[in-house]
C-alpha cells in the first residue's frame, strides 16, 4: 500500500505536525495520522460529520483509526475506522464489502485533509497510502445524539461522498475555516493524483 519511504517520511512529519496543532486530542502510542474527513449516516447522505482520524498502521494493508468530534472541548471519542488496502479488499466477500466505502473521492476531492502536513507530504500519503483504499467506519457517538453528554443508542454505520454535490457547501467551508485550510486549493494540489478503478462492492450506499 505504501513505500517504505512514505512509511518514514510519515512517522518523522506526522508526529510533528501532530505536536503542533492547536485542536483535538492526539491519539493512542504509534498515531502517525491525523486525517481531518466527513463521514454521514449510511442511508441518510444528508446527516453530515466532520471526522478527526487518528490513525495508527497495523501493515501494509491495514490502518486504524480512533475518531473524534471537530471542534469541541474535550473532542468527544465518536468512532472507529479500519482502512485496508484493496488488495486485502478484494478478498471480502460481497456481503462484507457493502459495509465499506472507497477514499477516492475523498482523496482527490480534497475533503480529507491532513491539517498542517507540508503540501508534498500530503501529496505522497494521499497517493502512495490512501487513495486506493477503503474504510469501514462506525460510530458510537450518535448523529442524533451529538448534542447528549452521553452517547445514548447502538452504534451507526456511516460512510463517504463519492461525487460532487453530496455535500452542503456550506460544510465544508465552516471545516475549512476551523482548521484553516483551503480545500479547494488542496484538490487543485492532487489535481495529478490517478484515481484506482474501484473495486466493486464498495459504497453500497450509492445505488
Ligand atoms: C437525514 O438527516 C437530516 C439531518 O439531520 C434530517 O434533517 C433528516 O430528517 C434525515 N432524513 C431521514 C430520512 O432520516
Ligand atoms: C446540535 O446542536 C447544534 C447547535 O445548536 C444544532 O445546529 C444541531 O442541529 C443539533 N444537532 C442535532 C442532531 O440535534
Ligand atoms: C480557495 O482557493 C480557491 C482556488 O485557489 C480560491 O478561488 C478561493 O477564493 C479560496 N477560498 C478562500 C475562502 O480563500
Ligand atoms: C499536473 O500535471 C500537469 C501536466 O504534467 C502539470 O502541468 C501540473 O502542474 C500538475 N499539477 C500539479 C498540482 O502538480
Amino acid at each position: 500500500m505504501h513505500s517504505a519511504l512514505t512509511l518514514s517520511i510519515l512517522v518523522l512529519f506526522s508526529r510533528l505536525a501532530i505536536a503542533a496543532l492547536p485542536f483535538g486530542n492526539i491519539g493512542p502510542e504509534g498515531t502517525v495520522l491525523f486525517l481531518n474527513g466527513f463521514h454521514f449516516l449510511s442511508g441518510n447522505a444528508s446527516a453530515e460529520i466532520s471526522a478527526n482520524h487518528y490513525c495508527t498502521i497495523l501493515s501494509d494493508d491495514f490502518l486504524q483509526c480512533t475518531v473524534y468530534t471537530t471542534g469541541t472541548t474535550p473532542a468527544h471519542l465518536a468512532g472507529i475506522e479500519y482502512i485496508i488496502s484493496p488488495n486485502l479488499f478484494a478478498t471480502l466477500p460481497m456481503e462484507e464489502r457493502q459495509l465499506w466505502h472507497s477514499h477516492s473521492y475523498e482523496v482527490t476531492s480534497g475533503f480529507l485533509i491532513e491539517p498542517h502536513m507540508p503540501s508534498s507530504i500530503d501529496l505522497s500519503i494521499m497517493s502512495n497510502v490512501l487513495v486506493g483504499t477503503y474504510g469501514k467506519t462506525a460510530h458510537t457517538w450518535r448523529f442524533d445524539a451529538q448534542n447528549k453528554t452521553v452517547p445514548e443508542g447502538i452504534p451507526e454505520l456511516v460512510m463517504g461522498y463519492t461525487e460532487d454535490g453530496q455535500i452542503t457547501p456550506d460544510f465544508v467551508t465552516k471545516r475549512d475555516v476551523l482548521f484553516g485550510v483551503n480545500s479547494t486549493e488542496i484538490r487543485e494540489q492532487r489535481e495529478n493524483i490517478t484515481k484506482p478503478v474501484l473495486i466493486e462492492g464498495a459504497d453500497s450506499w450509492v445505488s
